[in-house]
């Protein structure tokens, strides 16, 4: 597969280097487009991909255009693209907030797959959900999927509404768990455990309790009954967060990153 990246920051070499490992292509079928002369010169030395900061020289041989520039970059990004790319080319965006109708407008073009990959996806354990315009074929949906599943678990869906949606779980999500690590260490630091041992109990609860969710038939409801002993400790910490509404506020963060994502599609 010939492949070109039009922006080869964070997520674009998390992507390329998923790409290489799983050998779903080969350094010498890859080309990266990127404004940044030292990003180029990184990339180049540790990939050993083709460079370029022409992003239309870039795409123009590619069966495959990947579009992973911010999305306060994307119009500079596809001014030098707009009617260049040939019909049966696949674009592939990972640019949050940019739907599938605007994305035909800026290009030209309308076989497209639009992406909402989330951090993760920088150690393969990402989780990307992504939809497809009808242009795009069954093969080059195969490809999408390839693709995205080397970064992790892969989601399509055929209503474009749930890459809102999915922005504001899966997407915006990490920062939520980050923030939730982030509380319980300095809450832990606060009853008097040193700094380092502090951030290992907090890390390591919130990967473990991961884990043992992910490896388990039953619900998160029913495993948090199972360790929650009535007059018990738990019990105890689990009444002050709902006293402070800890479920609604979740629910309320939720729907304001969704309300965003909306309004920065339009
Ligand atoms: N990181 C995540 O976890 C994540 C999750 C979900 C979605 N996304 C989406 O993925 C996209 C990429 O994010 P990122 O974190 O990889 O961003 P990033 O690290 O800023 O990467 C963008 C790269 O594109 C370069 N660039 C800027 N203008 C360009 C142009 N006109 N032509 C070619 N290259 C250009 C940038 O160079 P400069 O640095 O010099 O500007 C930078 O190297 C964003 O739209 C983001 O919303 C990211």
């Amino acid at each position: 597969m010939r492949l070109a990246f039009i922006g080869g920051g964070n997520m674009g070499e998390a992507m390329l280097a998923a790409i290489l490992e799983k050998g779903l292509s080969t350094a010498e079928n890859v080309t990266v487009s990127d404004i940044s002369e030292p990003r180029r010169r990184y990339l180049k030395q540790k990939y050993g991909i083709t460079v370029t900061g022409d992003n239309r020289q870039a795409a123009v041989e590619s069966d495959v255009v990947v579009l992973a520039v911010k999305p306060q970059q994307f119009a500079e990004a596809m001014s030098g693209l707009s009617g260049r790319l040939h019909a049966a080319q696949l674009v592939l965006s990972i640019v949050a907030g940019v739907g599938t109708g605007t994305l035909c407008r800026a290009l030209g073009h309308s076989c497209l797959v639009r992406v909402m990959p989330n951090t993760p996806a920088q150690i393969g354990e990402g989780i990307s959900v992504w939809t497809a315009t009808a242009e795009v074929s069954k093969e080059q949906k195969a490809q999408a999927a390839a693709i995205l599943g080397a970064m992790g678990r892969q989601v399509r869906v055929t209503d474009e509404r749930y890459l809102d949606m999915a922005t504001a779980v899966s997407g915006s999500g990490p920062a939520y768990v980050f923030l939730f690590t982030e509380a319980l260490t300095s809450a832990a630091v606060d009853i008097g455990l040193p700094d380092d041992m502090a951030r290992e109990l907090a890390l390591e609860t919130v990967l473990g309790s991961a884990r043992f969710m992910q490896g388990s038939d039953r619900p998160p409801a029913e495993l948090r009954r199972m360790v929650t002993s009535p007059g018990g400790t738990t019990a105890a910490a689990l009444a002050r967060l709902e006293n402070g509404q800890f479920t609604e506020l979740i629910k309320q963060a939720v729907r304001a990153a969704y309300e965003r994502a909306k309004e920065l599609g339009n």
